[in-house]
């Protein structure tokens, strides 16, 4: 008998393939179901599992609302900010995450903010399209700046880190790195390690963030710690919107103590500060570091798989526990 999953978000076509052959599940919307609508279709259908992304808040008073029927919650993305893990314990629910599948992909998107921010590609792309390309741009006009012999600052680096500093390296780049525990020389791979925030900001002439956000990390990037960068750093962020004081990077962006920004992720997304849509040096994306055609099946898949092992009576295969959880970056021992 196939097992009843609901999934709360269309997904590639290869996935929703495999669960109208595997599973027995009505086909979602392809916006995501309000938590109502998952809530109803759980109770309505009596699903051991669930398919569901960061747009659906798993707080503590909808988990305990769950129905017992559901045995599994598989969450469509590495990060489980969205969700309260105790409540999930508490619950004996099985949550599992997506890690390591899109390392490659989210890597990538990161140092293509890293170049467009750094050779100003969203500008020369607004110049060409609004036709204010009208003569050759003087050879000292419209500069952008190098990233081979810059020393990119990484603060979390776990694998995705390590995935961008193997990148950075082969771009001639320097790499230093903030974790809280150090990496094995295998992995460090030369990476200068800085036991503290601080040690890191003054070196880190392009700052690439990696970390999860807890209420550790929020606002992690604020007045004090940009004041540490260098002057003319660029920052690139595709781990999540509230490691940043919005306020804080808009006024050094537009002061210039920062020279430009790649931003993948936002607080509050999809809505966003309205100030970044006016700095010409911000490249802005719609959280979209893991959106190939193949990351997004084999994250769907591997969600699959893992309500799969649970309905055979099997682990789950990447549970979320609670110490698998990363852990925050250090800052200074008295302040952030
Ligand atoms: C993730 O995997 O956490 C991405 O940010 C998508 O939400």
């Amino acid at each position: 008998m196939k097992s009843r999953i609901v999934v709360s978000r269309e997904l590639t076509p290869a996935v929703m393939s495999r669960i109208t052959r595997e599973f027995d599940a009505e086909l979602p919307p392809p916006e995501v179901m309000s938590p109502n609508a998952i809530m109803e279709a759980l109770y309505a259908t009596g699903a051991m599992g669930l398919v569901f992304d960061g747009r659906t808040r798993f707080d503590a008073a909808f988990v305990q609302a769950l129905p017992p029927t559901l045995k599994v919650a598989a969450t469509f993305s590495v990060g489980v900010d969205h969700v309260d893990l105790a409540a999930v314990r508490a619950k004996g629910l099985v949550l599992t995450n997506t890690p390591a599948v899109p390392d490659a992909s989210v890597a990538d998107f990161a140092f293509l903010l890293m170049l467009a921010a750094a050779r100003r590609l969203a500008e020369y792309d607004a110049t060409v399209r609004s036709g204010q390309w009208r003569r050759i741009f003087a050879h000292a006009e419209c500069l952008g700046s190098d990233l081979a012999g810059k020393t990119l600052g990484i603060l979390g680096m776990g694998r995705i880190g390590q995935a961008l500093a193997h990148r950075a390296r082969a771009f001639g780049m320097e790499v230093a790195y903030h974790n809280r525990t150090r990496l094995a020389p295998v992995d460090e791979q030369g990476a200068i390690y800085c036991r503290f925030l601080d040690e890191l900001l003054p070196i880190a002439q392009v700052l690439s963030l990696h970390a999860p956000l807890t209420s550790q990390t929020a606002k992690l990037l604020n007045a004090r710690t940009i004041g540490r960068l260098p002057d003319g750093a660029i920052v690139v962020n595709t781990a999540r919107g509230g490691l940043i004081d919005d306020e804080a990077l808009i006024a050094a962006l537009r002061s210039g103590k920062l020279r430009a920004a790649g931003l993948d992720v936002f607080e509050g997304e999809p809505h966003l500060d309205p100030r970044y849509v006016t700095l010409p040096n911000v490249t802005l994306a719609p959280h979209m570091a893991s959106a190939t055609e193949e990351t997004r099946t084999a994250m769907g898949m591997l969600c699959l798989d893992n309500i799969a092992a649970v309905a055979a009576g099997r682990p789950a295969l990447t549970e979320v526990r609670m110490t698998s959880i990363p852990q925050p970056p250090l800052s200074t021992p008295s302040r952030r």
